[in-house]
């Protein structure tokens, strides 16, 4: 029996709701010193514990994007990996294999497009109708069972858009994230104390971040995935983390359990955009369309508000969006004319691409 199936077996057996601190007492062992943050002095690249910053490292590492074989999930998944075959090809990328990680259990139809590996999605009823828990599961399975050549993973999800050719971005054994300024690990001080014990050191140890995207050594990943996976079912089923937490306790999952393994991430502002807030892709790798894009016909953000122009991913739950769907209006920010245009390039070059 493998190791991810005796973790799942656990989890099943004993519940996931024994006492974390049997959790944590396992993990003790790995903890490194406990560091203040360092001062802030590079704006967009931030070195854990005052290294000086240096080169990325010139090696390949693996695209994994985990996704279900629902329609919204299907037709994201193309266009990002229409994207990554672009970029893979151009100077500066280090990007190496691609693999969805299929967690919905069943084989489907981008199976001869996309490479896929499919793994079993977790057993009814632990996921709680969060359907993310399942991406830390999904992540141990593939790690135990796929044969990976690169040393490196990039942790990536279908709203992702590569638009600039991605080096890795990891360096001198730290993996590189991007921080998010809704994860606040010390606004939280007393939901994370459950997971992540004073012992541990201060709760500034835990990066503002999530599992994506994120570049890590397989190694590494190797180790904070089972821990990722533990700690958010645990996180999930402990009524007032959940309520704290809500849709992003699963990046609460990833941030707290790389910490419980002492591993801190380069913080790297540059590693994504998202618009409409950020406005220019200019040295920018990845478009993360999450936030619905909304304007009137002067080009002004309506956010909030159903624009006269719109772009939104939640438009297209049930089939994908037409091919050629309308520019927006002059005096949008360049990074939203320029993910419309790479919607439009990819559904334009994808074959059957309303029909599969
Ligand atoms: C998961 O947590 C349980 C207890 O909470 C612990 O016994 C088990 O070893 C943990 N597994 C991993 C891989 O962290
Ligand atoms: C896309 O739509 C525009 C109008 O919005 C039209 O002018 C153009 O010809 C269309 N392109 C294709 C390839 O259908």
């Amino acid at each position: 029996m493998g190791k991810a199936s005796s973790l799942l077996l656990f989890l099943l057996g004993f519940g996931f709701f024994v006492v974390t601190y049997n959790l944590l007492t396992l993990i003790v062992h790995n903890r490194s010193g406990a560091m203040s943050s360092s001062p802030l002095l590079d704006p967009v690249v931030q070195m854990p514990n005052g290294k000086t910053k240096a080169a990325s490292t010139p090696a390949p590492f693996h695209v994994a994007l985990t996704a279900t074989d629902a329609p919204y999930n299907k037709w994201q998944c193309r266009i990002m990996y229409y994207w990554y075959k672009q970029k893979k090809a151009l100077p500066g990328s280090d990007m190496g294999g691609f693999t969805r990680i299929l967690h919905s259990g069943n084989r489907d139809s981008l199976m001869d497009e996309i490479p896929t590996f499919v793994v079993d999605p977790l057993p009814q009823g632990l996921d709680r109708g969060y359907v993310v828990l399942n991406r830390p599961w999904a992540f141990v399975q593939w790690l135990e069972r796929a044969t990976i050549e690169e040393d490196y993973v990039l942790m990536a999800e279908p709203d992702h858009v590569f638009v600039n050719p991605l080096p890795n971005l990891a360096v001198g054994g730290y993996p590189a994230a991007f921080p998010f300024f809704y994860i606040t690990p010390e606004k939280y001080e007393n939901i994370v104390r459950k997971y992540y014990p004073v012992e541990m050191g201060p709760v500034s140890n835990i990066d503002p971040i999530g599992n994506s995207p994120v570049i890590i050594s397989k190694e590494s990943l190797e180790k904070i995935a089972p821990t990722w996976m533990n700690v958010s079912l645990t996180m999930k089923n402990d009524p007032d983390t959940d309520k704290a937490f809500g849709w992003v306790l699963e990046m609460y999952g990833y941030a707290v359990a790389s910490a419980l393994h002492g591993v801190r991430h380069i913080l790297r502002k540059d590693f994504m955009i998202q618009p409409p807030w950020d406005l220019s892709t200019e040295g920018k790798f990845i478009i993360h369309y999450t936030y619905g894009c909304d304007y009137n016909m002067k080009g002004e953000l309506t956010y909030g508000k159903i624009g006269e122009w719109r772009f939104d991913k939640r438009s297209h739950l049930r089939r994908p969006p037409p091919r050629n769907i309308s520019m927006p209006p002059p005096g949008v920010p360049e990074s939203v004319e320029t993910l419309v245009k790479m919607v439009n390039e990819a559904t334009a070059n994808i074959p059957n691409w309303e029909t599969l």
